[in-house]
């Protein structure tokens, strides 16, 4: 409660602020939060965005990755970070995954964040290290339920789209698995390159260089319709697991208390960011999708992430995988 009185008093102190010189933002170089390691699939999307919209902001964007329990040790960060515009926060579904995962989180994540907009949808794809070779899905699904007790998958902690994609997989094939956290799925990536990580399901922004240079075996995609960048590659639902369906979106926020003529010049920079030939092709080539105009919205961010968390929160109830 302290923390919030004194939030309120610090945000109208920097309202004024901010006002007066609302003019002028951003007149300092910003601070752009990515709650995993650096060379994931997360830090792939922050970067991209962050390059474009330094570009029409005219001020540098730098990115500090605080890794570590599926995002929340960042999303606790960027909640309590300085309300004025000058530290963003980019974060993916997980942000909406987390009030059901951790019974003991030390943020809201509606209530402690200004939402800016959404930044892309993505898909997840279903991946083995190289020397695990299957024909197709189906036999990568039976060589799992038959050595159930030797598999492991790497995810980016409780909570990361990874876990979420390994929670539903296990719930699809009635099978679980070894599930190993990391910090997030570079590293993951880089233990599965060097042959100790199994398999895993992980976004295709970090995958597709490493499936395009064939040093990896991918089997399935886990959007409901195939990826432009992938075509070859079937979707769960039609190759093995009949309904899967997992997209990972991503969004801006910053902290909540930031003034808003901050927030409509940082709305404004992601519509242009987002409009930007290179962003959308540097996205498409990786598996994601830049969302249109209408979903850049701080509205359209909020009624999203809103409907995710009363979506997710019974389907994660029911997989008891709640962490205290
Ligand atoms: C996830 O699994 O949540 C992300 O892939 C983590 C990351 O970006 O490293």
């Amino acid at each position: 409660m302290l923390r919030r009185i004194v939030k309120s008093i610090v945000c109208i102190l920097v309202a004024f602020g901010a006002s007066a010189a609302g003019a002028q933002y951003p007149e300092k170089v910003i601070t752009m939060i990515v709650p995993f390691a650096a060379g994931g699939p997360s830090d792939t999307i922050a970067r991209i965005l962050a390059q474009t919209m330094s570009a029409s902001l005219k001020q540098q964007i730098i990115i500090e990755n605080v890794g570590g329990a599926g995002g929340t040790i960042g999303a606790a960060r960027a909640a309590k970070s300085d309300p004025d515009g000058y530290t963003l926060f980019v974060h993916h579904i997980g942000h909406s995954t987390a009030p059901a995962l951790y019974s003991k989180l030390t943020y809201d994540p509606i209530a402690d964040f200004e939402p800016i907009g959404i930044i892309n949808d993505g898909a997840s794809t279903f991946v083995s290290r190289n020397d695990l070779v299957f024909k197709d899905f189906k036999e990568f699904l039976e060589y799992v339920k038959t050595n159930k007790d030797k598999v492991n998958m790497a995810n980016a902690g409780v909570g990361s789209s990874s876990h979420l994609c390994d929670l539903l997989f296990q719930e699809a094939l009635q099978t679980k698995v070894t599930l190993i956290p990391y910090k997030g799925t570079g590293p993951a990536m880089n233990d599965m390159l060097g042959g100790t990580v199994d398999i895993m399901c992980d976004q295709s922004t970090n995958t597709t260089p490493h499936i395009k240079g064939g040093k990896i075996k991918v089997y399935a995609v886990t959007l409901t319709k195939r990826l432009g960048s992938m075509p070859d590659v079937p979707t769960a639902d039609e190759a093995g697991l009949p309904g899967f369906s997992m997209s990972t979106w991503h969004a801006l926020y910053a902290p909540k208390g930031t003034p808003k003529p901050v927030i409509e010049t940082l709305v404004k920079a992601l519509q242009t960011a987002l409009k930007d030939a290179n962003l959308m092709q540097r996205y498409a080539d990786l598996g994601a999708e830049a969302v249109p105009q209408e979903r850049a919205t701080p509205e359209a961010l909020a009624a999203h992430l809103k409907s995710e968390i009363d979506r997710w929160g019974p389907i994660i109830k029911k997989a008891g995988v709640t962490v205290n």
